[in-house]
């Protein structure tokens, strides 16, 4: 079998059009421009190239785009603040604090500042609390991008066997927390569980987001199952120069799946689709 593959890169144009046309909306009927506030602590490169990508998308959709940059030692009480004061903002109705943040800086306490209604991250415990209840919250994006393309490939997920390799905050955990919203069977596997291959073998649906470059392998898969790549890694390539692959072996797992998502093109163009998405979420629901 070859996979169908599940094209997040024409998907994700398709939902940032339809987000674009929304915001027009607003703007016309309403006179209110949705604003994405982004606070990245540090220089890590690859985290200055997602936030230019975000700040880019956001202004291509024509919301209003805030990209506060601090120094590497900036302190808990100068973010602390600098998130009150977009929390009372009222042209900032998104707010992203772009993770990892520097260690002398505590995440949990950082995140949780953050007013839910603007956590378009949908980190925050009251929304995590929230989507573990099955209750209306802002949404993980790379979670919702995942599942939308789930729902849009198989329409419903209903009794079907999901196993999320991964167990972050950010990733895992809300991926099989909206599985099982969706009435998957799911099972949340990790570095320290027991035979991994027979257990993902048992999936109809596989999310692996573990940050390891081509660690599930075509023998791992049950022919015809989905398999959704969250992984984004950079190796070298053989002749020089590097790459990026996901946490899946795309050829070997392609061979097998009935249906794949590529990396590059695949969560991750839809991630910052479903941030705008959920920004202009958060507007609405700010704004009546
Ligand atoms: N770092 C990697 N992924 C994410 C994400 O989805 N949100 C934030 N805030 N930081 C990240």
């Amino acid at each position: 079998m070859t996979a169908t593959v599940i094209d997040g890169k024409a998907f994700a144009a398709k939902v940032r059009g339809q987000v674009a046309e929304g915001v027009a909306k607003l703007k016309a009927d309403h006179g209110i421009t949705p604003g994405l506030a982004v606070v990245l602590v540090g220089e890590d490169p690859a985290s200055q190239v997602y936030v230019r990508s975000k700040g880019k998308m956001t202004v291509e959709v024509g919301m209003e785009s805030f990209t506060h940059q601090l120094d590497v030692d900036t302190s808990e009480a100068d973010l602390l603040a600098l998130i009150a004061q977009l929390n009372d903002d009222p042209a900032v109705h998104g707010i992203l604090v772009q993770l990892p943040l520097p260690a002398h800086l505590n995440s949990d306490l950082v995140i949780n500042s953050i007013d839910p209604a603007k956590d378009v991250d949908g980190f925050h415990i009251s929304n995590v609390g929230l989507l573990g209840t099955g209750q209306k919250s802002m949404v993980p994006c790379t979670p919702l991008g995942s599942l939308m393309m789930l729902r849009d490939h198989h329409g419903s997920l209903s009794g079907m066997n999901a196993v999320v390799i991964g167990r972050s905050n950010i990733v895992g955990k809300p991926m099989a927390q909206l599985l099982l919203n969706d009435s998957c069977t799911v099972t949340i596997a990790h570095s320290r569980t027991k035979n991994l291959s027979d257990v993902v073998r048992q999936a109809d649906i596989v999310v692996a987001a573990v940050g390891r470059p081509q660690m599930v392998t075509g023998d791992w898969i049950k022919p015809g199952a989905t398999v959704i790549d969250v992984g984004i890694n950079r190796i070298d390539k053989p002749e020089g120069g590097t790459r990026l692959v996901g946490d899946a072996d795309y050829d070997s797992c392609a061979a097998v799946a009935g249906a794949i998502t590529p990396v590059p093109g695949g969560v991750g163009p839809m991630t910052i689709a479903c941030l705008l998405a959920n920004t202009l979420t958060a507007c609405c629901r700010a704004n009546g």
